[in-house]
C-alpha cells in the first residue's frame, strides 16, 4: 500500500496550476514544478543572478541541481558544480559544465578558488550540510549571495560566523513548502514564470525514471540508494494497480445514546430507524409533523418498544427553529446524550420551473433547508458523532419538474461540506429509487418515471448497508445509485452533453443495457429514405412509438386521432417525450407542445418537414 500522499486526482488551487509545456509527457511535467519554481524562486527572485556572474550548484545530479544548470545556462551564468560520484560528475559535464567538482570532499573550496584566479563566486547554491557550509560561504565574493535549499542545518541550529558578511553577502533561507502555503500569491506567479520561460524554450523537464504505481516499493528502493540522476516518477496510469478500499469503522452508535430522526416516520425513515436499532442505539427520537399518524409508523414504533428499545415520538416541525431547540430541550434533560442526528423530512411539490411561485418553492426547500440549518446550529454543543442528511439522486444530476426538490436537496450537500470543513461529523447521501418503502414505492407512477430513466431501485436493506459503509469511510457527500446511465442519457441528451458528465459510461456497451441507443439514426435514415407518400405514416408510427415507451405502454394501443394530454401524456412526461424525439427525430419541440397536441397524425404532419426536407 502507498501513502495517501500519492493520488491520481488532487485539488489544488487555480494559482498552483500552469499548462503542461507543449511536446512534454504527463511524467516529464511532473518533475517541473517544484523543482523549476524553487530555482526560480532562488536564482531569480532571491538573488537576482545577472548575466556574467559565477554560481556554486551543489549536488548537481540531484533535481533541484540539475535544474538550476539549465536555469543558470538560460540566464548567462558562469557555472561550477559538485556531484558525489564519477558518474553523476560525468553526467554534469555532459550538460556542458565545465568545472565539475567532488561534493564528498572539502577540496572544492581550494580548486574552485584556484580556478577563479582567487576571486570566488557570486552565489552559492547549496543543500550539503556540515562544513561545507562554512567552506562555500568563504568562496563568495563581494556582494555574493547564499542560497540554502538544505535543512539539517537550519533546524539543527548550527552556527555560521558573521565575519564574512562584512563584504556586503546575504543568506537565503529557501523552505518551498512555506511560500506555496504562506504566500500563494507569490507562487502562483513564480508558476507562472516557469510556465513562460517552457514557452518560450530551452528549457527541458528533468530527466527521470519511472516507475508503475504498482511498483511504488521498488522505485522506493531505488531511490534510497541514492544512485539515481534526476527524478524519480509514479505513474498511476496502470493496469496492476489495486486500489485499496480504508477498512470501514465500525458504526459509532451506541447503547446509552440518543438518535434524533427528523422524517423518522415516513416510509424510508420507519426502515432507517429499524437499522439504527439494529445497529446498536440505546434510545431514538422519531420526529415528524404528524408524529405516528399512519398505522404503519405506529406498528414500527411499537415492534421496535417490544423490543426494548426506547421510542420516542416528537411532533416537530423541523422548519421551527423554537419548536427544534424545544424538542432538543426535552431530549437533553430526559434522554441520553445526543449522538446521532439524521435528517430525512421532506415534503414534495412538482413542477415546471415556470409554474413555480414563491410558496411552492418554500414548501419544498423549507424543511429540508430550515430544517438542516435548525438541526446544525441547535446541536453544535450536543456530543453528536454522526449528522446524517438525505438528499437524493435529483440534485446530483437534476431532475425536470424537481427544481425545488434539487435546490434543497443541493444545499444538504454544501451544508455537509461546510460542517466537515468546521471540524463536525456530515455525511449527504445522494439517494436513487429506494425500493420496498418510502415515497417512490408508495407511488407507481414515479416508481415507473424513474425506472424508464433506468433506475433501478435500491432495496432498503441494501441502501442502508451502503449508508453504513459511507459513515463507515468518513465519506462527505455521496450518491447510492443503481442506474443504468446510457439509459439515462437517452432520456436526459441535454444533461448527457454537460462535460460534467463525460466520465460516465453514457453510450450503449458501456456497461448500459436498455435504452436503445443508434436506433435513431435508422430511424431517421429510413423515413429519409422512404417515398414521400410513406413518411408521413412512418413519422406517425415513430412517434407512437416513443410516446408509448413514455407511457408504459404498447404503440398499438394508442389512438393516432386523440389528443396527446387524453391519451395520458403529462407535463413531466411530455419533456422525456420532447428528449426521446430530439435525441431520434433530431427535432426540437417543446413539450407544451406536445402537451397541447391535437393529435399523433397532426403531430407527424408537422415535423416531417423538419424531420425530412
Ligand atoms: N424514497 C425514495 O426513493 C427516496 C429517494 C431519494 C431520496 N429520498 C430522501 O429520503 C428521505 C425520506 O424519504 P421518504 O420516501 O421516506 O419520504 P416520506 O415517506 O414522504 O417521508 C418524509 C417525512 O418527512 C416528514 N416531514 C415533512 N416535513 C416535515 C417537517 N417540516 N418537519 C418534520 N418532519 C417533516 C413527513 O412527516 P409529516 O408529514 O408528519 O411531517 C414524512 O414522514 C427524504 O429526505 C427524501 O428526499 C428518498
Amino acid at each position: 500500500p502507498i501513502a495517501p500522499g500519492f493520488a491520481s486526482r488532487t485539488v489544488v488551487g487555480r494559482g498552483f496550476v500552469a499548462k503542461l509545456p507543449d511536446g512534454v509527457p504527463l511524467e516529464g511535467g511532473a518533475t517541473i514544478p517544484i523543482t523549476f519554481v524553487t530555482v526560480w524562486y532562488a536564482l531569480h527572485h532571491l538573488a537576482r543572478a545577472e548575466a556574467g556572474e559565477r554560481i556554486l550548484i551543489h549536488a548537481a545530479a540531484g533535481g533541484v541541481g540539475l535544474t538550476a544548470i539549465q536555469v543558470a545556462q538560460r540566464a548567462g551564468l558562469e557555472i561550477h558544480a559538485t556531484a558525489g560520484s564519477p558518474e553523476k560528475r560525468d553526467f554534469v559535464r555532459s550538460l556542458g559544465v565545465t568545472h565539475v567538482y567532488d561534493s564528498r570532499s572539502l577540496d572544492f573550496a581550494d580548486q574552485i578558488m584556484a580556478a577563479t584566479d582567487g576571486e570566488g563566486v557570486d552565489m552559492v547554491l547549496n543543500s550539503l550540510a556540515g562544513e561545507a557550509i562554512p567552506k562555500s560561504l568563504g568562496l563568495l565574493r563581494a556582494y555574493g549571495r547564499f542560497l540554502e535549499i538544505g535543512k539539517t542545518d537550519i533546524y539543527g541550529n548550527s552556527r555560521i560566523g558573521l565575519r564574512p558578511f562584512r563584504n556586503n553577502l546575504s543568506y537565503f533561507a529557501i523552505d518551498l513548502d512555506r511560500v506555496f502555503r504562506e504566500r500563494p500569491k507569490l507562487a502562483a506567479r513564480l508558476m507562472g514564470e516557469v510556465a513562460d520561460a517552457f514557452a518560450e524554450g530551452g528549457l527541458q523537464p528533468l530527466p527521470r525514471r519511472v516507475w508503475l504505481v504498482s511498483r511504488a516499493e521498488q522505485a522506493f528502493r531505488h531511490m534510497a540508494q541514492a544512485r539515481h540522476i534526476g527524478k524519480i516518477v509514479l505513474a498511476m496510469e496502470d493496469e496492476a494497480a489495486r486500489i485499496a478500499r480504508p477498512l470501514p469503522k465500525p458504526l459509532p452508535l451506541k447503547s446509552d445514546g440518543t438518535y434524533l430522526m427528523t422524517g423518522g416516520l415516513g416510509g424510508f425513515g420507519l426502515a432507517v430507524a429499524e437499522w439504527l436499532v439494529a445497529k446498536g442505539a440505546g434510545t431514538v427520537v422519531l420526529a415528524g409533523r404528524s408524529g405516528a399518524a399512519t398505522p404503519e409508523a405506529q406498528a414500527a414504533v411499537d415492534r421496535l418498544r417490544a423490543g426494548g428499545t426506547r421510542v420516542r415520538v416528537e411532533r416537530c416541525d423541523v422548519t421551527d427553529r423554537a419548536a427544534v431547540e424545544a424538542m432538543l430541550g426535552r431530549i437533553r434533560a430526559e434522554l441520553p446524550p445526543l449522538r446521532g442526528v439524521l435528517h430525512a423530512a421532506m415534503v414534495l411539490d412538482d413542477d415546471f420551473v415556470l409554474k413555480l411561485d414563491r410558496d411552492r418553492l418554500h414548501r419544498v426547500t423549507a424543511p429540508k433547508i430550515e430544517g438542516a440549518l435548525n438541526l446544525h446550529l441547535a446541536t453544535r454543543d450536543d456530543p453528536v458523532e454522526m449528522f446524517v442528511m438525505f438528499s437524493s439522486f435529483a440534485a446530483m444530476v437534476g431532475n425536470p419538474g424537481q427544481a425545488n426538490y434539487v435546490a434543497a436537496n443541493q444545499y444538504l450537500v454544501a451544508l455537509a461540506e461546510r460542517r466537515r470543513a468546521q471540524g463536525l461529523p456530515a455525511l449527504a447521501v445522494d439517494w436513487g429509487a429506494i425500493g420496498g418503502v418510502g415515497y417512490v414505492a408508495a407511488h407507481d407512477e414515479i416508481a415507473r418515471h424513474f425506472e424508464r430513466h433506468g433506475l433501478t431501485p435500491v432495496q432498503a436493506p441494501d441502501a442502508l448497508a451502503s449508508l453504513e459503509a459511507l459513515l463507515g469511510a468518513g465519506a462527505v457527500a455521496s450518491g447510492v445509485i443503481d442506474i443504468d446511465w446510457a439509459v439515462w442519457a437517452r432520456y436526459m441528451p441535454e444533461l448527457a452533453r454537460n462535460p460534467r458528465y463525460a466520465d460516465l459510461p453514457l453510450t450503449e456497451g458501456a456497461g448500459g443495457t436498455g435504452g436503445g441507443g443508434g436506433e435513431g439514426d435508422q430511424v431517421l435514415a429510413r423515413i429519409r429514405e422512404a417515398a414521400a407518400e410513406d413518411r408521413q405514416a412512418m413519422v406517425e408510427a415513430a412517434l407512437a412509438a416513443r410516446l408509448a415507451t413514455v407511457l408504459g405502454t404498447s404503440a398499438e394501443t394508442l389512438d393516432t386521432g386523440q389528443p396527446l394530454a387524453e391519451l395520458g401524456l403529462d407535463s413531466l412526461m411530455a419533456v422525456e417525450l420532447s428528449c426521446l424525439i430530439e435525441d431520434d427525430l433530431g427535432v426540437k419541440t417543446p413539450a407544451i407542445e406536445l402537451t397541447q397536441s391535437p393529435s399523433l397524425s397532426k403531430l407527424a404532419e408537422r415535423l416531417l418537414p423538419a424531420i425530412a426536407p
